[in-house]
């Protein structure tokens, strides 16, 4: 899913699950954006299950609609713990010929990709957005431990558009729930917890970014245990019944 500012400023009820949303964004940056943000998490206490998407999403000038870059736990294989990272555009127009991606973003325009790794929940993982050439950007999954670096995917998007706006929202979702029936318990939502790390970039001009706000979102809201805990480098954010 994707928050979009009238969904959030009007609080309209999303289809899509998600439950938090923060905010994010530089203290200072050129006035032209950024040609690259880096956006760790920590998801060393989700369970290694299939059902929550922990993202950040970002715009870029001259563009209408956002990207996203996160992290979803999976069920280990045969020992293996495996990691799926994301990195899509929901803007039509939005081109590909990566491996790693196809055409369409949660069933609209724009281009997704993802990738599988064997990794290690331990580890903080930063997705680094990148400019490479002219409006084509690559998403990187970087393992902050063994410096391993995997290429989510890269897309180009339509001509005329700009670098990564200063400034956007975030979120955890329990996608499982993005099934369109109207009623789920917010009660048997399950136990979550993820670490998300202020941004970082490399442009020049840019300093101080950080998570700014995180609060609750969507159809859940006072219904589940939720916390999030402002440590100097991250927000801890924790969600769901069990063992909150
Ligand atoms: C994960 O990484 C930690 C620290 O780098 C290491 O101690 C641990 O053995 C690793 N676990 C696996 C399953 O590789």
């Amino acid at each position: 899913m994707k928050l979009t500012a009238a969904a959030l400023l009007a609080c309209v009820p999303s289809v899509a699950f998600a439950l938090i949303g923060n905010d994010w964004r530089f203290a200072s940056a050129p006035a032209d954006g950024l040609n690259d943000v880096t956006f760790p998490f920590n998801i060393a206490k989700a369970p290694h299950k299939a059902g929550y998407y922990f993202a950040q999403q970002f715009n870029f000038h001259n563009v209408k609609e956002v990207g996203y870059t996160g992290l979803q736990p999976r069920p280990d294989s045969r020992g293996n713990e495996v990691v799926h990272a994301a990195f899509s555009s929901f803007q039509g127009g939005t081109t590909t010929n990566h491996p790693n991606c196809h055409t369409g973003a949660d069933g609209g325009p724009g281009v997704s990709c993802a990738v599988d790794i064997f990794g290690n929940y331990t580890h903080t993982y930063n997705l680094e957005v990148k400019n490479v050439r002219g409006t084509t950007w690559r998403g990187t999954l970087i393992d902050t431990v063994t410096r391993k670096a995997t290429v989510v995917g890269e897309w180009t998007l339509p001509a005329g558009a700009g670098k990564i706006v200063n400034g956007q929202v975030g979120f955890v979702e329990y996608y499982t729930w993005n099934d369109g029936k109207p009623a789920h318990d917010c009660r048997t939502l399950p136990f979550t917890q993820a670490k998300f790390y202020n941004p970082k970039s490399k442009t020049k001009g840019s300093s101080g970014g950080a998570i700014t706000k995180v609060y609750e979102y969507g159809l859940c809201i006072g219904k589940v245990k939720f916390s999030a805990t402002q440590l100097s480098k991250n927000q801890n954010i924790r969600v769901g019944y069990k063992n909150v």
